[in-house]
């Protein structure tokens, strides 16, 4: 079976096809960041927009790639939420239009039980039950996961995610937009024991997080700096330093509380090189196996979508009469 996936819950416009039997046909991601720069952010209405121009032109180039007709795909499964209102109409109106034209099932799915997901188009890939931590733009939780559908909620960010966190932060550093890689790029030249920002929520004994009051020392740091370059990266590098020990903790937690030995770590937060290499090795001491997407998985993309939709379409969902997204959407 092979499905077509579609992702445009923010500001990335993607496309996949994953065969059920050869794994990803094809896959291509057109980010959007250059048309955001310059305000700082995501502009909802540019998004949608953008993904007008670009969502079509971007099928017909993986389908191409993929060497498939149309009539060879079996599915297309699309991105229902949650996400930018305006960004999910046009790929759920664009997926379910394809879906009437070429006779095929449709079928919405939840961007972050993708994310879930997203480990396992990799070869080195965990068996279930796993604990997973998921640190997006949106979400930081910590989930255990004993099967497809089958999730228990064990923690959450009472107030920022922690890619927020670092977007904010960046933005106080003076970095441009998106700031989760920028930080991360200016912390390598940091000096880690110039500063230190405490671990916030380590002595509550439950598997919350809470990142905002990190970004306000990092606010009231800057204030009293002023920093030159070398003090913004010092400063770069303390931050990720607290943000990086604060998930090793909460997850080492919460594989104690489980007794699970795989951990799962997804989202965009997941492409971070510091918080990859430090999980690997701490809990590599501790019997447990750390599991990632590559990075380029970590963030948005169609590859996950396609995927999950797969998983979903050949247990036989699909969509009913109606084009429902849903911008607010628990897992
Ligand atoms: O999963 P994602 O692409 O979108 C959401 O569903 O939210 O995550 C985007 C988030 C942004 O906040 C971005 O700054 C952060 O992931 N991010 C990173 C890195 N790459 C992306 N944060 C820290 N280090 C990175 N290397
Ligand atoms: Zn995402």
């Amino acid at each position: 079976m092979k499905i077509l996936g579609i992702e445009t819950s923010c500001d990335e416009t993607a496309v996949a096809v994953y065969d059920g039997n050869v794994g990803l046909l094809g896959h291509q991601i057109y980010s959007q960041i250059a048309l955001h720069a310059q305000y700082g952010g995501v502009v909802p209405e540019l998004a949608s927009r953008d993904h007008i121009r670009k969502l079509l032109p971007l099928v017909e180039q993986v389908m191409q790639e993929s060497h498939l007709r149309e009539d060879e795909i079996d599915g297309i499964a699309y991105t229902k939420g949650p996400g930018l209102i305006g960004s999910l109409m046009v790929g759920a109106t664009v997926a379910r239009s394809l879906g009437y034209a070429w006779n095929k099932p449709s079928l919405g799915v939840h961007h972050l039980e993708a994310h879930l997901m997203a480990v396992m188009l990799e070869k080195n890939s965990p068996e279930f039950p796993f604990v997973a931590l998921l640190v997006s733009g949106g979400h930081t939780l910590l989930i255990e996961v004993r099967g497809l559908g089958d999730y228990t909620l064990l923690g959450e960010s009472l107030d920022d995610a922690v890619g927020e966190a670092f977007d904010k932060t960046a933005k106080l550093l003076g970095l441009s937009y998106p700031g989760g890689p920028a930080l991360a790029k200016l912390a390598e030249k940091g000096n880690p024991d110039r500063f230190h920002f405490s671990r916030p929520m380590i002595q509550h004994p439950d598997l919350n997080f809470s990142f905002s009051g990190l970004k306000t020392q990092v606010m009231l740091c800057v204030r009293e700096q002023n920093p030159d370059e070398q003090t913004k990266a010092d400063i770069a590098c303390a931050f990720e330093d607290a943000v990086v020990e604060t998930l090793m903790i909460k997850s080492r937690r919460a594989i104690e509380q489980t007794g699970w030995k795989r951990l799962v770590v997804v989202g965009g937060v997941g492409a971070n090189q510091k918080l990859r290499l430090q999980l690997r090795e701490s809990f590599q001491k501790l019997g447990v196996t750390v599991y990632f997407p590559r990075q380029e998985f970590c963030t948005d993309n169609g590859a996950m979508i396609a995927y999950l939709g797969y998983l979903r379409i050949s247990a036989g969902e699909k969509d009913g009469l109606s084009i429902e997204i849903r911008t607010r959407w628990p897992l």
